[in-house]
């Protein structure tokens, strides 16, 4: 089956070749004005000018669609979510409003042990539904490709379960899913005077039943003051990396933890949060290939101060922004939003935004041979827009929802 798609008004993010991207070439769109696109078998076959599409002539079993003035983006990448979970936690939204931090409220049992209680409590299906359910919401949101974590049920069964639900939904989903496995999200709290009986559990008794059933690509540990120390996210990183999987790891959210530099130390794919970031960090980030995620939805809502997203960027560091989607810090997935907030409160360019959305995030989660460009081979998950002035208005105009319709696997959906 193949489709012509014309009159595309731009083009965004079109690359014959790729790579990671870092300071300046951040801010380098690659974009086409009044272009085509052809699709063949799901995947982008060929782009160019609408001038040139006479001297190519058109194949009678070719499809035509009529953008109509769309301007068209590669899908985004959302490397850093918590899709899976039993339960929204507005009551914790109230008690952040009368003056509890995030701390205070996981001291007292609330955050993310509140969320495992609920998360043992459903079955297999029930969660699946759920997160299917949220999904579905996702992709119409412009969301392509999308990492899902463990970490709710803190608990042999209850990770297990999560990531068996994960493994299902990548199975079933229309776009690429990358699941890492969370276990060390918070001490459940009857291990909370004894870390390393948790740990333990996470290395003899999670990791090889992981590794067997091929449950997880990447690990991640919560490294935090009042969660996992360095030492302890060394230990488990190493002990994940023993049976295949990448780091990927959450640093410096609340304090500057030293999370980055064991990231860096460990060849961590990314470090993500990054909302408290001091000298050291940043050059040890710059200076390495792991990419720095940014979740500027967490810091909003949890009223934090912003990702220091300039100073990464003109220090060097790559850098992606994705959502954080989860019940406690950020009970959105949306990434149209993600990219307006990073550029309305982190100063970032447009250009720079939609890079580290698609093609950055990419990267994050290790699907850039497939998704974050507008590149022949790669995937036709597209977002085609209403009619905008410019690339410019998309993050400027924060509330209006300008998504016209999204493509995935060379299909409206
Ligand atoms: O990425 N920071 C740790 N984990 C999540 C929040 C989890 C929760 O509160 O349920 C995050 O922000
Ligand atoms: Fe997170």
């Amino acid at each position: 089956m193949k489709l012509r798609i014309i009159n595309i008004n731009r083009l965004v993010n079109v690359r014959e070749e790729y790579g990671l991207l870092r300071g300046a070439a951040l801010a380098e769109l690659p974009t086409m004005e009044h272009a085509f696109l052809d699709i063949e078998n799901g995947l982008i076959a060929d782009y160019g000018s609408m001038e040139s599409i006479n001297e190519l002539g058109i194949a009678s079993d070719t499809a035509i669609y009529d953008a109509a003035g769309s301007t068209v983006l590669p899908s985004w990448c959302d490397s850093h979510t918590h899709l899976v979970f039993a339960e929204s936690r507005e009551s914790e939204f109230i008690d952040k409003i009368m003056g509890l931090s995030y701390a205070e409220i996981a001291a007292k049992g609330g955050g993310i042990l509140n969320s495992a209680i609920k998360l043992n409590a459903l079955s297999e299906t029930e969660l699946y539904n759920l997160a299917w359910e949220r999904l579905l919401e996702l992709i119409a949101l412009g969301t392509g490709a999308i990492e899902i974590k463990s970490g709710y049920g803190l608990t042999v069964e209850g990770e297990l379960k999560m990531l068996r639900v994960i493994k299902k939904l990548k199975e079933a989903s229309p776009i690429p899913i990358k699941s890492s496995f969370l276990g060390a999200h918070a001490y459940p709290l009857h291990f909370k005077e004894n870390h390393q009986g948790y740990i333990d559990q996470i290395i003899q008794e999670m990791l090889p039943v992981i590794a067997k059933e091929k449950l997880a690509d990447y690990i991640d540990v919560f490294c935090e003051e009042g969660f996992f120390s360095v030492d302890e996210t060394i230990q488990i990183c190493k002990a994940g990396m023993a049976v295949g999987l990448q780091p990927k790891i959450h640093a410096n959210q609340l304090n500057v933890s030293g999370g980055v530099e064991a990231g860096v130390a460990l060849g961590a794919l990314s470090v993500d949060h990054l909302e408290s970031m001091n000298t050291a960090a940043i050059e040890a980030l710059a200076a390495s290939k792991t990419i720095g995620t940014l979740l500027p939805t967490a810091a909003y809502f949890l009223r934090m101060a912003f990702q220091p997203a300039r100073q990464l960027i003109d220090a060097g560091c790559a850098i992606a922004i994705a959502s954080d989607f989860n019940p406690g810090s950020s009970p959105s997935g949306n990434m149209n939003t993600v990219v307006s907030m990073s550029c309305i409160q982190m100063k970032m360019l447009p250009e720079e935004a939609i890079n580290a959305a698609t093609l950055n995030a990419a990267y994050a989660m290790g699907v850039e041979d497939l998704l974050g460009s507008i590149t022949r081979g790669k995937l036709a998950n597209l977002i085609f827009t209403k009619p905008i002035p410019s690339v410019s208005y998309l993050p400027y105009a924060f509330g209006s929802n300008l998504i016209k319709n999204v493509m995935v696997n060379g299909v409206f959906r």
